[in-house]
């Protein structure tokens, strides 16, 4: 695939087919994922790659804990008060989201199956953990985590296959450490769900926005 075309048409995709990935394709994306870069050289980076019984567990875990109203405690903090521009956004794709599956604002049993869906990482059939050792981390190695997981989302699209980065993955990090066995100094940053797109379903190909160049960039000629 051509690399801008790779570009564009990675999206996020929140519905799968059941078929497993072999595990022979998610080596392969991850050996070329490996190839990110980051601040010198250091690959701050663990990944933590779930299928089978042990993303069934998770599943379970991240929906149970859900329902049962858990307070989330991610490993990262999340922004509370967003600035204007980013706040509305996120709302425009909050809207999208359920309207192209037909939900509306007041249908909350609608909007609870769509949260419920999400928190069960759309039932892909693979989950990746980014982590990152909890000691001497800064925004830099963030940086650096948001690179290899970038690349194996486009490194993931050229195969055919689908992802959707999901911090609704990373909110019960005690719980996931049991599960996944994931050490203490690890912090879970976000998941990747991987799998392959059910290309039939709404959420896969409503029509995604983006801010125009003007309001992005700043040229100083
Ligand atoms: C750090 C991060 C966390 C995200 N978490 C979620 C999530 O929890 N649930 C979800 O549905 N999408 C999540 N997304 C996907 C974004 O909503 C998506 O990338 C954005 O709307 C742009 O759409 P696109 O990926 O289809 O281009 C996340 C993306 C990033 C970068």
């Amino acid at each position: 695939m051509e690399l801008a075309a790779a570009v564009r048409g990675r999206r996020s995709i929140r519905k799968f087919k059941s078929q497993d990935v072999p595990k022979s394709v998610i080596m392969e994306i991850l050996e070329d994922a490996r190839w990110s870069p980051s601040w010198g050289n250091t690959q701050p980076w663990t990944l933590c790659v779930l299928t089978g019984n042990t993303l069934a567990k998770f599943k379970e875990m991240n929906l149970r804990q859900t329902l049962a109203g858990a307070a989330t405690a991610s490993d990262v903090p999340m922004l509370e008060q967003w600035p204007d521009a980013m706040k509305a956004r996120y709302g425009d794709l909050g809207k999208v989201v359920l309207s192209a599956q037909g939900i509306q604002r007041d249908d909350k049993a609608g909007r609870m199956k769509y949260y419920q869906d999400m928190v069960s990482a759309f039932d892909a059939p693979c989950l990746i953990l980014a982590c990152i050792s909890r000691d001497n981390l800064v925004e830099y190695q963030m940086l650096d985590v948001g690179l290899i997981i970038q690349t194996i989302c486009l490194v993931a699209h050229d195969k055919g296959l689908g992802t959707c980065l999901l911090a609704a993955a990373a909110r019960y990090p005690a719980e996931i450490r049991k599960i996944a066995a994931i050490p203490d100094d690890q912090k879970i940053v976000v998941g990747i769900a991987l799998g392959y797109p059910d290309p039939s379903f709404p959420l896969n190909n409503f029509e995604r926005e983006r801010a125009k160049l003007d309001e992005i960039v700043h040229w100083v000629e």
